[in-house]
């Protein structure tokens, strides 16, 4: 077992990623193909490769929000940035920033407009928590607020050394912080308040056999509003037939809370008040 994690750490991606995170890849992987079990030990057979693949494919759609590329790509681009003049030049960074992670580059188009119709309903927030936040902060400029303090926090490493350097380059307007959490593991409660929560595509990361965190960190953050968003394509790039998440209606009703969704062509956004 630990030789074929290690197999899978070295893809560079991967390489800073804990034990224990790759080992549960690699459990789910073995679970829905219980046939690969065998390959496990038959190091080079086509099967053991196999396993390598699907548990790295799980990862990257967890946790892979970059590559190696990326990060110097990001440092590159901090650099540049703490040197702009003008505002054209700071947006057309934060654009190049925002294509480095799959989800942020996705949102490019509909940024501002997703921005626009979220804070139409939940006023303009003064602080915002974004949990498994990845490159997601960096959208501050579309957000179209004054001053802000934002709490980010991601289970990557990397994402937060970046995070915290970007936002000392941002200064003023947004009073940022990133740490690393492990949101398997943490106690919500112990999260600073905020007027906004937002979980962009992070549910279906946790979810893995129920529900259950995801109801916990609806009910225990403690913010006046949470934003909680999901793809609406399947893992081949198809468009979902039924992109509402059934459970997260069902669960909102049963608890009490009023929500309003938001729908873009690869994402929707229940907008959950507390
Ligand atoms: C699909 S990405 C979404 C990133 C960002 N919220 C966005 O929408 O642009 C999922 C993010 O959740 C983070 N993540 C996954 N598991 C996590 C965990 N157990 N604790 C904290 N963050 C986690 C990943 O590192 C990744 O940045």
């Amino acid at each position: 077992m630990e030789d074929i994690i290690e197999k899978v750490k070295k893809k560079s991606e991967f390489s800073q990623l804990q034990y224990d995170l790759v080992k549960d890849k690699l459990d789910e992987t073995l679970r829905q193909n219980p046939s690969l079990k065998k390959f496990l030990g038959r190091e080079k057979s086509e099967g053991h490769n196999k396993i390598i693949k699907l548990t790295r494919e799980k990862l990257h759609r967890a946790y892979g929000v970059f590559q190696i590329e990326g990060k110097v790509g990001a440092s590159r681009l901090l650099e540049k940035l703490s040197k702009v003049k003008t505002e054209n030049e700071l947006l057309a960074i934060h654009d190049d920033l925002l294509k480095l992670t799959l989800s942020t580059k996705e949102r490019l188009p509909c940024y501002k407009k997703i921005y626009e119709k979220i804070f139409e309903i939940t006023g303009w927030p003064k602080s915002i928590i974004d949990l498994g936040c990845g490159f997601n902060p960096m959208s501050f400029p579309l957000m179209g607020l004054g001053e802000v303090d934002y709490y980010a926090y991601d289970i990557n490493g990397d994402d937060i050394k970046i995070l915290n350097e970007y936002f000392k380059i941002m200064g003023d307007d947004l009073n940022g912080k990133a740490a690393l959490i492990n949101l398997e593991k943490v106690d919500y409660k112990t999260l600073p308040k905020a007027d906004v929560g937002f979980l962009f595509k992070v549910f279906d990361v946790l979810d893995r056999k129920d529900h259950k965190k995801s109801e916990e960190i609806i009910k225990s953050l403690d913010c006046k509003w949470i934003i909680a968003s999901f793809s609406t394509q399947t893992v081949s790039g198809k468009k979902m037939k039924h992109p509402h998440r059934g459970w997260i209606d069902k669960m909102l009703e049963r608890i009490g809370y009023e929500f309003k969704i938001i729908e873009f062509e690869n994402e929707i956004f229940y907008v959950i008040k507390k």
